[in-house]
């Protein structure tokens, strides 16, 4: 990965994803999770102080090591046991049907092979369970869509891959999920090419 994303990278999403407008997000998006979840793109744990008390166990997958580090705190103050079990979305060391819920905030935007990781998490799923998202993408207006598609290669550089014009809800539906939840919108305090959010459950078949 290099000093950048070993060292800069995991810092910078830090900062940038524990912004205040993001937390009644995370709230909402974190409520009703049950039982064992997975949490694709753990990054600093940044969900941790949202899990509702229904959850037994997560098992965190993230890359970055020094986003693990930086969890640290946060760990060690909640009473969910929370385990740094893989290391990429895109081939969970799991077995079929492992867990009742996944949690995804911000992550499929970054992922490179999206459609993989989200058959990975499917497979992860018991059958009916549901995926929790909250993830910026392709806004809702053309003009913005513009805009997303000029910022994209500066986008992507500066953010570790991060895209902005991701389809979410068609990742989803093509994965195979049925979103039962939705909520497409504009963040507070954000610019709207980046802000542009979807907020949901999707259920696994
Ligand atoms: C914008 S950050 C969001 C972090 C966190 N979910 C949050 O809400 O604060 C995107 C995260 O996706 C992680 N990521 C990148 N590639 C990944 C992969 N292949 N599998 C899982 N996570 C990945 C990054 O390391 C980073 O922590």
């Amino acid at each position: 990965m290099g000093l950048y994303g070993e060292q800069i990278l995991p810092r910078l999403t830090n900062v940038a994803c524990a912004m205040k407008a993001a937390e009644p997000l995370r709230r909402r998006v974190c409520q009703g999770l049950t039982g064992d979840v997975v949490e694709i793109g753990f990054g600093s744990g940044l969900n941790i102080p949202f899990y509702p008390a229904g959850i037994a166990r997560v098992a965190a997958v993230e890359p970055a090591d020094l986003g693990w580090k930086l969890a640290g705190k946060r760990l060690s103050e909640t009473r969910v046991p929370v385990q740094r079990s893989g290391i990429d979305g895109q081939s969970l060391p799991f077995p079929d049907d492992s867990f009742d819920a996944a949690l995804s905030t911000w992550t499929l935007c970054t992922i490179p092979d999206v459609a993989a990781a989200l058959l990975e998490v499917r497979r992860v799923l018991k059958p009916g369970a549901t995926l929790h998202f909250v993830e910026h993408g392709l806004a809702p207006d053309e003009r913005v869509r513009r805009w997303q598609r000029r910022l994209e290669p500066v986008q992507k550089r500066i953010f570790g891959g991060c895209h902005l014009t991701r389809p979410v809800v068609e990742l989803l539906t093509s994965a195979g999920f049925t979103v039962t939840e939705l909520d497409v919108f504009y963040e507070d305090g954000s610019p709207k090419f980046i802000g542009a959010n979807s907020l949901g459950i999707a259920q696994s078949p």
